[in-house]
């Protein structure tokens, strides 16, 4: 299994380019299934959870082209990717892929609402609490769905199609968001869908099935109003970047020190956690390529967050931030509250010389004056890139072990940070 091999201490300071969002081009990629017509998605990112899906797609009969690069784009477009669903020759999503990545479950919704029926392996993924099913099922149920669980498997059938029902989630769920929204787009009759995610990867979603000739309204509101058409059509739609790995990049500069811009980033997608960057001391703004992240010699101030969902502070930087903290000057408080057992990366950071302490779902960090680097090893997506950021700072050699994690979410990681002066490297094997 290839590692990460860090000597810390080095400022960063260049450009970054932020690629599409897997959050989003996963789900886009899921939302082919919805047509016999060619979708096309532009600023693909390379990632292996995304290659890992056109495997699952093309098992389900979807034909998938990824064109080249053409003249004039640069070295770090992203792909162009061509998806045709015109034949579904196989409603079954297998668990020896689904159990490999949560989000491939999602395919349940569109199979269902073209094909009137899916048999879905129970989903796995991400060691992160036990992240249930049961809000996708229920919505799927509101919509006219007969659902049996067997053998691990979700049986789901709807002779007759789908019916337009109201959906109102006890709690914000994006995933269940995404597969009602799908559902619904095919369904008959008008569909509500209440306290909807708003990330905006699910409005990127939404956007695109519009193009598809989805009729949606209250795009980016908690309530989302579909009528359903009998059929959806050819689109051309281009990721939004990703905000994720903008804000990891961003906690990156601030822990390091020196003066980024982060290419193609958009501010607002991010809002509240570059607002928790300049109250710690961050120099935030926006420039006309994008955000430009600088700190210079300052020391960083303690900061309080709960995580929660858009537009407050994203669970997937929660992690990023607690390796950041760890050099505040002064005692900084992190509350989770959208995974139960987020926080496997405490152990891994107090191994740099972090000193946290948990108390239930919250975090209080002390800062410390220097870390040292250590090997340490990656456990799920978010928490194997703090472990980068903090061995970005810390003193020394850090050897961060099983990178597959990383492989899933960061395009090129190790090439952007290094062009900007990181000594960092992948050891293979
Ligand atoms: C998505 C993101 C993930 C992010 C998360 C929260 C993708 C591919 N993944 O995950 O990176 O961390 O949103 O922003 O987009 N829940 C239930 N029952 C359900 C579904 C969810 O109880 O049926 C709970 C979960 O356990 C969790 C909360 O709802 O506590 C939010 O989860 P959800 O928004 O569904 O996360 P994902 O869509 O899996």
């Amino acid at each position: 299994m290839d590692r990460i091999r860090i000597q810390g201490g080095r400022a960063l300071n260049g450009t970054i380019p932020i690629s599409g969002a897997k959050n989003a081009t996963l789900p886009l990629m899921i939302a082919s299934l919805l047509t016999d017509e060619t979708l096309i998605l532009d600023n693909v990112p390379r990632l292996a959870d995304v290659a890992l899906l056109q495997h699952i797609l093309g098992n389900h009969g979807v034909d998938i082209m990824v064109s080249g690069k053409r003249a004039g784009d640069n070295e770090h477009t992203g792909q162009s990717m061509h998806l045709s669903a015109s034949n579904i020759v196989d409603t079954t999503a297998p668990y020896h892929l689904v159990s490999k990545m949560r989000a491939s479950f999602w395919v349940i919704g569109p199979l269902l609402a073209r094909m009137g029926e899916a048999k879905v392996s129970m989903p796995g993924g991400c060691a992160i609490g036990t992240r249930p099913i049961d809000f996708h099922l229920d919505a799927l149920k509101a919509l006219g769905t007969e659902i049996d669980i067997e053998a691990g498997y979700v049986l789901a059938k709807a002779p007759r199609g789908l019916q337009g029902a109201r959906i109102n989630f006890p709690r914000v769920s994006v995933g269940a968001t995404h597969t009602a929204l799908m559902a619904a787009s095919l369904a008959n009759g008008e569909s509500v869908i209440e306290n909807a995610a708003r990330e905006p990867e699910v409005s990127d979603v939404a956007e695109c099935l519009q193009k598809m000739g989805a009729k949606i309204d209250g795009i980016g509101t908690s309530t989302l109003r579909i009528q359903g058409v009998k059929h959806l059509h050819a689109a051309r739609h281009a990721v939004l970047p990703d905000r994720i790995e903008t804000g990891t990049y961003a906690m990156a500069v601030a822990m390091t020190g020196g003066d980024v811009t982060l290419a193609g980033a958009r501010a607002e997608l991010l809002q509240d956690a570059l607002d928790v960057l300049q109250k710690a001391g961050v120099t935030v703004q926006t420039t006309n390529e994008g955000v430009r992240i600088a700190r210079n010699g300052a020391g960083l101030a303690p900061v309080e967050v709960t995580t929660a969902p858009f537009p407050g502070f994203p669970t997937d930087l929660q992690a990023q931030l607690m390796a950041l903290m760890s050099r505040a000057s002064g005692t900084s408080k992190i509350t989770e509250t959208i995974f139960e057992n987020r926080f496997m990366h405490v152990s891994e950071l107090a191994r740099l010389g972090a000193r946290i302490s948990l108390d239930g779902d919250t975090a209080l960090i002390e800062g410390v004056e220097k870390l040292k680097g250590a090997p340490v090893m990656a456990t799920d997506l978010r928490a194997s890139v703090s472990l980068v950021i903090a061995g970005l700072a810390a003193e020394g050699e850090t050897m961060v072990h099983r990178v597959y994690h990383l492989d899933r979410g960061f395009e090129r990681l190790e090439e952007k940070l290094a062009a900007c002066g990181a000594a960092i490297e992948r050891v293979a094997g």
